[in-house]
């Protein structure tokens, strides 16, 4: 059995892809890290380590005192954020992977996963059903660092033959823990809003559509592209991954169906100009022929799912 470091164990993806590899691979053999602490699921599920992607030193003992071989980096600042933090952001970005990818050319692992995203496309990209190939001139500082990670990652893997593995994944909602410095985030938060006080207010404009997924199928994706077979994965940049597409306006109208009381109002502030400059919509069909991607949840079956958990947490 595989053992598994999980870098960025207490953010939105790994507090919740953590578990999920603890049951796939065995409580044990799944190490969860973090500068911060996390869940308490994650601390007490499992090892935990804390852990500074850029302390390389630290990296090299926990991975050897695990006799770790796959690593899923997920640790960096998002979207917003890195706008305010332009060094930062491509230091953390961008020497955290170069850190693992590095471990891996000297073959101290055997498998990398590194999320991309829909940044990597900027105004001159097409915005309908991106296509896989299509133009990446990105205008933030998040898109630029995902961009040269992707370039990396092709890199390394053919020139070194790493196991490198990626998604640019949309907009992510789930119920177990929030997004943060994030353009996409206004899509948790919402939910939060609606129940506890009936309304909120967004920081995008009302028509704002932007490419989204339910968690469960962005920690299927990833474990399926993790799961396949090398010979599968012909693209070691980073696959275009979609499920959904929708506009604050349009999730309001679908959250009034369970809170008929909702009211939203916008004030829309720097995220904007980010949100207008990534696609509306993506092509995710190389990764459907490559690996067989295939989501499971629309905007009405998020929804819905999104509420019966939410509301379950509150009452319980
Ligand atoms: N969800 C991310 C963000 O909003 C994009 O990958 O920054």
């Amino acid at each position: 059995m595989s053992k598994v470091l999980v870098i960025g164990a207490s953010g939105q993806i790994g507090t919740e892809l953590v578990e999920k590899l603890r049951e796939f691979h065995g409580a044990n053999n799944v190490v969860a890290a973090d500068i911060k602490t996390a869940a308490y699921e994650v601390v007490n599920g499992g090892p935990f380590e804390q852990l500074d992607v850029l302390d390389t030193q630290k990296l090299y003992s926990i991975i050897h005192k695990y006799h770790i071989d796959e690593v899923y980096l997920l640790a960096a600042m998002l979207s917003a954020k890195s706008e305010e933090k332009l060094l930062s952001a491509w230091r953390l970005n961008m020497d955290g992977l170069m850190n693992i990818l590095e471990i891996a050319r000297g073959k101290y692992i055997s498998k990398v996963f590194w999320p991309s995203s829909i940044a990597v496309f900027g105004p001159t990209t097409p915005k309908e059903n991106t296509p896989q190939h299509a133009v990446t001139e990105p205008n933030t500082i998040y898109g630029i660092s995902k961009l040269a990670g992707e370039r990396w990652c092709e890199y390394y893997h053919q020139k070194f033959g790493v196991d490198v593995r990626s998604l640019r994944y949309p907009g992510l909602i789930g119920y177990r823990s929030e997004p943060g410095g994030g353009t996409t985030d206004y899509a948790v938060q919402i939910f939060h809003d609606a129940i506890h006080k009936g309304e909120f207010e967004c920081f995008l404009e009302p028509d704002t559509v932007l490419p989204m997924m339910y968690m469960p199928d962005a920690l299927r994706a990833t474990l399926d592209i993790m799961h396949a077979p090398a010979e599968k994965i012909k693209l070691r940049s980073s696959y275009n991954l979609s499920a959904f597409s929708f506009s604050p306006a349009q999730l309001a109208r679908e959250i009034k169906q369970h809170v008929p009381e909702f009211k939203i109002t916008y004030n829309p502030d720097h995220r904007q100009k980010i949100a207008e400059s990534w696609p509306s919509s993506i092509d995710s069909s190389v990764a459907s022929q490559d690996w067989g991607w295939q989501p499971q949840y629309d905007l009405k079956a998020m929804t819905g799912d999104m509420f019966a958990h939410l509301k379950v947490g509150q009452e319980g």
